[in-house]
């Protein structure tokens, strides 16, 4: 397993992290053997958010009340949470955001968090008041770090502007087949190219100049929860068949190959992959460290029909 070092933490951390979005129907059981084939595999960093599973803090409180990781143990893995999205609005005001974070200790059975995310941009924010409001956490030991997800530069630099303390993390969604991050870019300035249409303001390399990790979700979706594109041979029949044919090359499994295409770039993503199949965990720690080439790359790029002008 491939670590990455993290603004903020000392604990190396696994280049795949483990999402827990789906687990709120899982059995305790379930729970701690999908956990333990991640952490067997390497896997030492945990994803959450207050509305992941079937009510709020759902997801939490199942990892929590399963003893998924052992107290003992916590200071070997960095648990994340997210804040900000309700019911039919989100909210990034103080009040919200510390008592979820209360909610959230409480649910996961932990003292701290290693970090906090604002989940989605929050029109109505007041920086300062988010300021004020991880100025709090981080003083009373109840948030190490602090990122954002789905978030673009321009409203990365503005909360920059107040907060005190670095923006670590920007959660994206990012697959093969889901890549506007890399596929505008490639395409930069061509009129007759819908690629070229810049739909993030340029998140890629301002994470990178900035020193901001980039975490890749939905890693295996072909689209906004629009189903998996691995198998998939009837809309994606020649990038199936570039995978395969990869897999065989590197020796492992075709999930394997689609968590390689995100960990390749040198940008040090971090991918989150939120499988309740611990077979499926244990293939995609497999992809965290091969080294595909530039050429092998590029054409599972364009077999995923992205274009190169
Ligand atoms: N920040 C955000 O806005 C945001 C949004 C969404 C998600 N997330 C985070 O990202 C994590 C991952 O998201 P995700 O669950 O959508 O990503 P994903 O890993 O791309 O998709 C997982 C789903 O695909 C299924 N799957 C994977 N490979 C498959 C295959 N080869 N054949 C059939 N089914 C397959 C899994 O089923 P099995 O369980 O049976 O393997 C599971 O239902 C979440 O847990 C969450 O932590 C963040």
């Amino acid at each position: 397993m491939r670590t990455l070092a993290l603004r903020g933490t000392d604990l190396p951390v696994s280049n795949i992290v483990l999402g827990l979005m789906r687990i709120g129907s899982l059995a305790d059981e379930e729970i701690r053997t999908l956990v333990r084939t991640a952490r067997d595999a390497g896997i030492n960093v945990f994803d959450h958010a207050d509305i992941y599973g079937d009510e709020r803090h759902g997801a939490e409180e199942r990892f929590g009340s399963a003893g998924a990781v052992p107290a003992s143990e916590r200071d070997q893995v960095y648990i994340q949470s997210k804040v900000g999205i309700r019911s039919g609005f989100y909210d990034f005001s103080r009040e919200h955001i510390l008592r979820t974070v209360d909610e959230a200790l409480a649910a996961l059975r932990t003292d701290y968090l290693d970090a906090l995310l604002l989940h989605r941009p929050d029109t109505l924010m007041e920086p300062d008041e988010v300021a004020g409001a991880f100025d709090h956490l981080e003083a009373a030991g109840k948030v190490r770090s602090f990122g954002v997800s789905n978030h673009t530069p321009g409203q990365i630099e503005l909360l920059r502007r107040s907060v005190r303390q670095p923006l670590v993390i920007n959660q994206v969604q990012l697959s093969i087949t889901h890549a506007p991050l890399f596929a505008q870019g490639v395409a930069a300035n061509m009129l007759d190219e819908d690629q070229s249409i810049d739909r993030d303001n340029g998140i890629l390399e301002h994470a990178r100049l900035n020193d901001i990790t980039l975490q890749a979700w939905s890693p295996f979706q072909a689209g906004f929860f629009t189903g998996v594109f691995l198998g998939d041979r009837e809309n994606y029949a020649e990038l199936n068949e570039a995978i395969d044919e990869l897999a065989a090359k590197y020796s492992v499994t075709p999930t394997g190959i689609a968590v390689a295409w995100i960990t390749r770039h040198p940008a040090g993503i971090q991918v989150v992959l939120g499988s309740t199949n611990p077979g499926r965990v244990a293939d995609s720690a497999a992809g965290s460290d091969v080294p595909l080439t530039r050429e092998e790359w590029y054409r599972l790029f364009r077999a995923a029909g992205h274009r190169l002008p």
